[in-house]
């Protein structure tokens, strides 16, 4: 009786499930290794693909994958009822001729994605469900919306829509609306010191597509980023899935430590910095440390993102001037964003590039989405040229300083002993540092079915470990409700500190 060949004898896989060959192509080569080496013979019976998934580890598709390949080429053959086999005869050319790579077969049951698009499904991303029902108190970045001169917008839009003409229904410069380039430059060089013509600015739909594009086009994969730790997870999200290498840098109370950076990676591509207002933290970046960071970009050949998200929300004195405004070289790019001093969901934002960026910027956004709404950008800079904005800013700091001063009031007389806030000026958050030894995420999950919204610090690190803490919008909340929502947390967070003291 012949002798029957077993597939038992061959348990060796090494499959390698980091690696960038997809699975199925692994499981293929092996087997048909095997073959070639012998040590699957011909007539050698395979195991159903069920099995071979349970040995292997791998998803039935993925075994079926590498089943169809072999068919395909002639390696093995598969019975109706009665099972997989080696074939009695192998490809010609495979045994005789030079090693020809076979042409991949179609996996039909894979999802494939692109690298990005892998990074992106892999990716845990936090989603607070929307407003109103959604958990809302001290949410971050959320303006005082109860305090947008809804008339005076409605008045403007209502203008704009009636003086509309076909003209305004055609597609417009990708580049933003001319006169709210002018407004934005004028404003810029008026509240930031920064120095740029309208040619420079590009409107975006919030800032942070202007992140979006600045990644795309100086950032490939691979490349370092040099980035605030702990920093802002959206911004350092567009960098991940990018496939950058994310470099993480201290921030003390001189903001991004310049230092610590060029140490790390000198010849990083580029750095993401918040140094009006630091996201997280909300300390301001310091001149000389500014001066430093603009001497490695011209030395080293970096290139700068300021993101100056929550610049114009400070309360007292004039804030220190943008970095772009006192760059010689054209190594910062700035994005700033309407969405923290008029609302959120206007998605108007802007990106002011280095004249000779500009049109590759011009260029990858029109690609992405061509422009921002017409007359949204007309109603937006009407808005600025008529005065409104100036008046609405200059309103909401009196706004804003007195929900910090409640805060601050409310966390000395209910929470002294559980939260901890600096002394620093402007934004629309703060980070309330909690007692060591109580983790932010475990106190964000003890808050957050009772309508809190404040994010954990930890979420915002690179590095694990570090005092946990807690960043808390005041800016969309009144006065009354901060002082009771304070009130209440510290009920939650107690019974956490007492239970971590006595473990
Ligand atoms: C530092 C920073 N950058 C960018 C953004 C994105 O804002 P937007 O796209 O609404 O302008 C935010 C939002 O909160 C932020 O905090």
């Amino acid at each position: 009786m012949p002798r029957r060949h077993t597939f038992s004898s061959f348990m060796a896989f090494s499959i390698d499930s980091s690696s960038e060959e997809p699975l199925h192509r692994q499981l293929y080569n092996e087997l048909r290794t095997a073959i070639l080496g012998g040590r699957l013979p011909t007539g050698c019976r395979l195991p159903a693909s069920r099995e071979l998934a349970q040995v292997t580890r791998l998803s039935r598709n993925t075994v079926l994958s590498a089943y169809d390949q072999l068919i395909a080429e002639g390696y093995i053959d598969s019975r109706a009822g009665s099972g997989t086999y080696v074939a009695s005869t192998l490809p010609d050319q495979v045994l005789t001729g030079p090693e020809i790579e076979p042409v991949p077969t179609l996996d039909r049951t894979a999802r494939r994605l692109t690298r990005e698009g892998e990074r992106l499904r892999a990716m845990p991303f936090r989603k607070w469900p929307p407003l109103p029902g959604g958990p809302m108190f001290f949410r971050a970045g959320l303006p005082a919306l109860d305090q947008f001169p809804m008339d005076t917008w409605r008045r403007l839009t209502d203008k704009r829509l009636r003086l509309a003409s076909v003209k305004t229904l055609a597609y417009d410069e990708p580049q933003g609306y001319r006169p709210l380039r002018e407004a934005i430059a004028g404003h810029l060089a008026a509240a930031r010191g920064a120095r740029c013509s309208p040619d420079q600015i590009l409107v975006c739909s919030g800032s942070q597509q202007a992140i979006a594009l600045a990644q795309r086009v100086l950032v490939d994969e691979g490349d370092q980023v040099l980035f605030e730790d702990p920093g802002y997870f959206a911004a350092r999200a567009v960098f991940e899935t990018a496939g950058a290498r994310l470099v993480p840098v201290p921030v003390d109370e001189d903001g991004f430590d310049v230092a610590a950076a060029v140490q790390a990676a000198p010849n990083a591509k580029l750095a993401y910095v918040t140094p009006s207002h630091q996201n997280p933290l909300c300390v301001t970046m310091s001149l000389s440390r500014r001066r430093a960071l603009l001497h490695w970009a011209e030395t080293h050949g970096g290139w700068i993102l300021e993101d100056d998200n929550a610049s114009e929300c400070r309360y007292r004195g004039r804030p220190l001037a943008a970095l772009q405004g006192i760059d010689p070289h054209g190594r910062v790019l700035y994005a700033g964003t309407f969405s923290k001093v008029m609302f959120s969901a206007l998605r108007l934002g802007y990106l002011v590039a280095p004249p000779d960026l500009v049109a590759t910027m011009v260029r990858a956004r029109e690609l992405m989405d061509r422009q921002s709404p017409g007359i949204l950008q007309a109603v937006m800079a009407d808005f600025m040229t008529e005065g409104h904005f100036a008046r609405h800013l200059r309103r909401m700091r009196t706004v804003y300083a007195s929900r910090l001063s409640a805060l601050m009031r409310a966390v000395r007389d209910h929470a002294p002993d559980l939260l901890e806030i600096a002394e620093l000026e402007g934004g629309l958050n703060r980070v309330a540092w909690l007692p060591p030894g109580l983790s932010d995420t475990e106190a964000v999950a003890a808050l957050q079915p009772e309508g809190f919204a404040c994010l954990p610090v930890s979420e915002f690190r690179l590095r694990p470990g570090g005092r946990g803490g807690l960043v808390l919008g005041f800016g969309g909340m009144s006065e009354e409700s901060i002082e009771a929502s304070i009130r209440r947390m510290a009920r939650i967070l107690r019974p956490l500190v007492s239970v971590e003291v006595s473990v």
